[in-house]
């Protein structure tokens, strides 16, 4: 009870009683931001246009029954807009998406259609809302141009993308950045940002071509994990990391006359490693073997990728709470409890969240600061 107090407290109380709306709510970062939003007093509607197919988080956690779930595609202007009008929410979350680099290698034209049509129809109705919202669009590290340097990319740096996924949200970026200008600053009641996290991973994830799920089906069978690119940088994150950056940015953005901008949330510089790294740390706390295969017709990805979080630390006073250790730990906890020893999902999911958002009221950070 107390402990449910305190969490009702964080991010100064501000989600507690408001109508948010979610898309995206059904897939991996949706489902663990629905539950914290639940958790936060959030009367949660979400938008998608599916529930994954089993194993499913989502329904794992039982969330068909514990919010307004409308099935529905963000391309499709009218449903989303009458979805969203209905709700009349204080706070967006926008998050469905093509979010698959090898996928949109296979379907260019659809990952652009979603990704770019879709942020654009949310914001069309966004801007239909008679009630003022803060919007907060989620993009993500692979919208710079990379130019595969050491220095992790700031708000500011060029646009880009080699891929089609990418590059999708490279131009996400670019027409959020139009509408802001052109139609949420003077006079807007609305405000909207954007979110750039990195590479995140937890319990839960079972998407395709993602380096933990692929070293959990593996090792669920007992099998090799393969590895297509061990020397890939990436910088690797819990999902609660990027997700208190998106609720501290809404949060913000709410109650201050904070910028309305792109934010990055992104580890620190040392939990940035490489593929083979973090599936070496996997293997410490559930043992098994790796090994590379080669693939010369392989589709091209990024090998260095890092982003530079000052903005967010010193606007938000955010900051990752998690090390790169405890990251994969707490990932790897929820799988084996989860999907080997057949423990309660919801209970599992839960206790990462008690978990971690007591490690940062330890380190004191901002959004987890409670009375008494
Ligand atoms: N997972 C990562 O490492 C990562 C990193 C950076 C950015 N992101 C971004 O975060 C967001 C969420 O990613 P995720 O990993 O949870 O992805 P996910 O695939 O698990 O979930 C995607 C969600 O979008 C919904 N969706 C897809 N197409 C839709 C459409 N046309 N209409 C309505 N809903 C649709 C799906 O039903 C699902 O709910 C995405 O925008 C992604 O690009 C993810």
């Amino acid at each position: 009870m107390e402990e449910m107090v305190k969490r009702l407290q964080m991010f100064d109380g501000i989600y507690r009683g408001k109508k948010v709306f979610v898309t995206g709510h059904t897939g991996f970062k949706g489902a663990w931001l629905s539950e914290w939003l639940i958790a936060l007093g959030a009367d949660v509607t979400g938008y998608s246009d599916v529930i994954p197919p089993d194993p499913s988080l989502f329904r794992m956690l039982g969330l068909d029954h514990r919010l307004n779930h409308i099935v529905g595609d963000v391309r499709d202007a009218s449903a989303l807009a009458d979805a969203m009008s209905s709700c009349e929410p204080d706070f967006i979350f926008h998050l469905a998406a093509q979010p698959l680099v090898r996928r949109s290698y296979l379907q260019p034209a659809e990952t652009f259609q979603v990704n770019v049509m879709g942020t654009i129809q949310v914001m069309e109705a966004i801007r239909g809302l008679r009630r003022p919202t803060v919007g907060l669009l989620v993009t993500s590290d692979k919208c710079y141009e990379n130019r595969e340097c050491v220095n992790g990319y700031r708000e500011e740096d060029p646009m880009g993308g080699f891929d089609p996924y990418s590059a999708s949200k490279g131009c996400a970026e670019l027409a959020i950045s139009a509408w802001r200008r052109s139609f949420f600053q003077t006079g807007s009641i609305h405000r909207i940002a954007s979110a750039r996290a990195g590479n995140v991973i937890g319990g839960g994830d079972w998407a395709d071509d993602r380096i933990v799920p692929d070293c959990v089906r593996a090792l669920l069978r007992s099998e090799e994990v393969i590895i297509r690119r061990p020397d890939a940088v990436r910088p690797w994150q819990h999902v609660l990391e990027a997700l208190s950056g998106y609720l501290q940015l809404g949060s913000m953005l709410s109650r201050n006359p904070l910028p309305a901008s792109a934010y990055n949330f992104g580890p620190e510089i040392h939990s940035c490693k490489t593929v083979a790294e973090l599936v070496a740390e996997v293997m410490n706390h559930w043992p098994g073997k790796w090994r590379e295969v080669r693939d010369s017709l392989a589709p091209h990805e990024a090998g260095l990728l890092s982003l530079a979080i000052d903005k967010a630390v010193h606007q938000l006073r955010w900051r990752p709470v998690w090390n790169f250790k405890l990251t994969v730990e707490a990932t790897v906890r929820w799988y084996r409890c989860v999907a080997r020893d057949g423990l309660d999902a919801g209970d599992c999911t839960r206790a990462d969240l008690e978990r971690y958002c007591a490690a940062a009221h330890e380190l004191g950070v901002e959004w987890a600061k409670v009375e008494g």
